[in-house]
């Protein structure tokens, strides 16, 4: 059996689903706001949580590395291993909390991965008590046997990343698909004022934001995960999406609440004898 077959398996496990509603109330435990978005990435406009795992894995590879390399340098790795563990911890409460606005299935994926690095956590402390307390031999073997764990970590977060576009943008494939000219939409009155309306471009859907004869447009799937932005709400100058709440500017479309990181693609418009026009802006053509 393929590996990706393998995970989908874990995507199926019912068993898992009482450690991710642990998962789960431990993310809740962390307010929205901007520490939360913080631990999204939204400052960022990118995940913050494949940034930083590469701060605890960069120092634990290289404590490895030492430990194989000519000379003493028993003290440099020991240090490694502890500034690794220091790393690891703000790296998985971000993906705790990303873990917390994805689906079932994802979510099961993301209980075996934090089991793997939360594995790969102990054996490393196990090998920094035992360099320690002077036993450098086990202190290495703890070393590669918590390289191991975190290696089958990694590739459940590959799958989540890859193959279930946990902290994609789910909306980018889109953009190939909008038409390079002026669309007729709709009339101007058709849409609601003050309220997310729907049009269609094309077969894309586009979420229109009317206030009087000022109109937004933007492509109508949350980056996110990909819900539909027209049965939002818009409340001071956001469009908050329906299914994890995240809000973007109406007047750029950047990111002003997450759980997403990545802005609304904005599209041009025009009022032309009481009808709305939209396309993509001449930059992106
Ligand atoms: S789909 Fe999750 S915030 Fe929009």
């Amino acid at each position: 059996m393929r590996l990706g077959e393998r995970v989908r398996e874990i995507e199926r496990d019912e068993r898992l689903d009482p450690p991710a509603s642990v998962l789960q109330r431990l993310a809740d435990t962390v307010p929205e706001g901007r520490l939360r978005d913080l631990l999204h990435g939204v400052p960022l406009g990118h995940p913050l949580h494949p940034l930083s795992v590469q701060l605890p894995l960069g120092a634990w590879f290289s404590a490895a590395l030492l430990d194989v390399l000519p000379g003493d340098h028993r003290r440099s790795a020991h240090a490694l291993v502890n500034l690794g563990l220091l790393f690891a911890l703000p790296s998985s409460v971000s993906g705790i909390v990303d873990l917390a606005d994805q689906q079932e299935r994802q979510k099961r994926v993301g209980v075996a991965h934090a089991a793997a690095n939360g594995l790969g956590s102990l054996l490393f402390g196990a090998s920094s008590a035992a360099r320690a307390a002077g036993r450098h031999g086990w202190g290495r073997a703890l070393t590669l046997a918590g390289l191991g764990a975190v290696a089958v970590g990694g590739s459940l977060g590959g799958h989540l990343a890859y193959y279930r576009a946990a902290g994609a943008n789910s909306a980018d494939y889109l953009i190939d698909l909008l038409p390079r000219d002026w669309k007729d939409v709709g009339a101007l009155d058709g849409f609601p004022d003050g309220e997310p309306g729907r049009a269609d471009l094309d077969g894309v859907e586009v979420v229109v934001v009317r206030s009087g004869t000022t109109v937004r447009a933007a492509l109508g799937t949350c980056t996110h995960a990909g819900a539909p932005l027209a049965e939002g709400t818009v409340a001071d100058g956001c469009l908050r999406c329906p299914w994890h709440g995240s809000e973007f500017s109406v007047e750029d479309g950047s990111v002003v609440r997450g759980p997403a990181t990545a802005g609304l693609e904005r599209l041009e418009t025009s009022v032309a004898d009481g009808r709305v026009l939209v396309r993509l802006p001449a930059a992106r053509t």
